[in-house]
Formats: C-alpha cells, structure tokens, sequence
C-alpha cells in the first residue's frame, strides 16, 4: 500500500483551491492531459476567489471545466452503465451557509455540478435523482442534451471489452461495483485501471469553505447506480466549523464508511487537515480494503491530500502559485 501526502498552509483569509482528477493508475499517455486537465480547472478557479469571489462559485467552476473535459470520469466522457448510457451525479456545498444541493442519475445534463448548484441556491430540498432532477434543472434554464452527446467512442469500447470479461467469466467484480473483499490481493483490481471522479475544495477571503464532486460512477454499473460523489457526508462535505473535502475512489466503501464526513470530524476534533487525509485513507484500507484519494482543506488555510492508488491527478493554487502533479 502506497500513501502519499502534501502539505503546507497558507495565511489565514488567503484564498486557497485544491482540485482532484482522479485516483487510479494513470498511465504514462495519459499523463499529460490529467495534468493539463487539473491546471485549467484550477486557473478558472482560483481566478474567481483572486477577485474576491466565493469559495462556491470557485469549486462550481473547477468542477465545470473537468466535466467538460473528456479527459475525467465525469460529464462528457464518463464510464457508461451496463446498457451503455452515461449516468451522473454530483454534488456542492457551501460550507458558510450549510446549504447543499445534489443530482444523482441525470443523464441529460452536459454540467450536473450546475445542477446541483441550482438545487442549493434554488429549492427548500437538498437532493434530486433522474427524471425529476432533470426537469428541475431544465426549468431554472438549464438545457437538456441527448445522452447521446455525453458518450465517447472510447467509452464504448471500454464498456465492450469489459462486458467481454464479464461474459468470459473473467470479470473483475470491482467493475460491478460489487467487491467488499478487504484483502489488498483483490482490492487493487479495477481501481488500478479505471478513471474516476472529480473534486475540489476551497477557502475564499471571507473565510467560506465548499465543496465539490462530481463523477459518472463506475465502469458497467447497473442504471440506477449511486456512488459516494453526490452523497452527502461521503464523496463531497464542507462546514465551515469543521473543513471541506472531496473524494476518489471506488464508492462503495467510502459510502459505508460515510468517509469525508469521519475526515471532516476529525479536522473539527484538531486533528491537523494533512494528517486527517492520510488517516482517512488508512481507514478506507484498514476497515473495507478500499482504495481511493482524498482533499482536505480547513478553515485557516491548511490542507492535505492523500491517495492509496498509484497515482492521483491534483492541483493546489495559494498565493504562492500554481501546482499540479499525479502523486501527492
Ligand atoms: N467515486 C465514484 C463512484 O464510485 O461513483
């Protein structure tokens, strides 16, 4: 087991942005573009928070520009369900106002983070899925596509070859979404070949802390699916009181182990934010063999990251500057 960690801080009120692209093994072609990926979310980012922008709209952005980057397991370009669709989900929360708004299961929406952020910003409920989420975000202006135009021609093939695998009997079962084997033999499988989800954190200069994650889940999974992203307390949290993190990795475990939520907590507890990341992941591997990566930011400006995986695609702007790069 790999663990990886950085850590710094930054003045207190100074704006801070952390991005994720992913915790897997990227391979070495497909370096570049995660890593350009990450860049161009965090310029779009940290510009909003340098012009004295919120922390939500900072994150919203971010995410924005990794959906639309076919490059990420989330928007155009994502994983597709067993029936060959794109399913996706996301979720954002302002951790100053403690509001939040997620979307599960849409398929008809080029940006689900926007989404999201019209449930926040728009509705008294917190949380819509499929059809309804859908017809709620068209009728606060958003366009619906067809789920046509989310779908790559490499999604289709990758989709094929591991239907292949499953109709061979040789399936690995983590691109079910099925395992809940904790032993590292089996937990590094299909963690290790897939591409995932996408995050970020940030601290504004009013001292705002939010959230963002959005994903288009796991290879093959059956319709209806929902992983940790857009779920509260797991893939995506942020309290002001407390810290605001965002999560990678295979869903099912950090969903049981309510995962950014028990991070978040131990921030809250005093736990320092580069610390509490690695002890996330420690726990995600320690109690369900889970692999993942994870972004942690508090509310004076310190933060932390850390990924169980080969490799994770990030990126961190502070007034120091910009920096991206695939292990932590
Ligand atoms: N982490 C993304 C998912 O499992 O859906």
């Amino acid at each position: 087991m790999h663990y990886h960690m950085r850590m710094s801080s930054a003045r207190k009120q100074e704006p801070v942005l952390l991005v994720h692209g992913g915790a897997w093994a990227i391979p070495e072609d497909a370096a570049a573009a995660h890593e350009a990926g990450v860049r161009s979310a965090l310029e779009a980012g940290y510009a909003i928070l340098k012009r004295g922008g919120t922390a939500l709209d900072a994150v919203e952005a971010a995410v924005t520009g990794m959906e639309d980057d076919p490059t990420f397991d989330a928007g155009r370009g994502s994983f597709l369900t067993h029936d060959g669709r794109v399913q996706l989900d996301a979720l954002l929360m302002d951790g100053g106002r403690m509001k939040a708004g997620g979307v599960a299961c849409v398929e008809r929406l080029r940006n689900p983070i926007q989404a999201a952020r019209l449930v926040l910003e728009e509705s008294p409920h917190v949380y819509f899925v499929g059809a309804g989420a859908e017809e709620f975000a068209r009728q606060h202006g958003m366009t619906l596509i067809d789920n046509s135009e989310l779908v790559l021609e490499r999604e289709r093939e990758r989709l094929a070859a591991a239907q292949a695998r499953e109709a061979a009997g040789l399936a690995d079962d983590t691109f079910s979404g099925h395992r809940d084997d904790k032993s590292p033999e089996t937990a590094c499988g299909a963690e290790m070949t897939s591409h995932d989800t996408v995050g970020a954190v940030a601290l504004d200069a009013a001292g705002n802390l939010a959230a963002a994650t959005s994903t288009g889940g796991t290879l093959n999974k059956t319709p209806g699916r929902v992983g940790d992203s857009s779920l509260i307390g797991c893939g995506c949290y942020a309290d002001n009181e407390a810290a605001a993190v965002s999560l990678t990795g295979w869903g099912e475990p950090i969903m049981k182990l309510v995962l950014g939520k028990w991070a978040t907590d131990h921030v809250a507890a005093g736990m320092a934010p580069e610390t509490a990341a690695c002890e996330a992941i420690g726990y995600l591997f320690r109690r369900l063999g889970g692999h993942g990566g994870i972004i942690l930011l508090g509310p004076d400006g310190r933060f932390g990251m850390a990924h169980n995986t080969p490799a994770m695609a990030w990126g961190v702007a502070t007034a120091a500057g910009l920096r991206t790069g695939l292990r932590a």
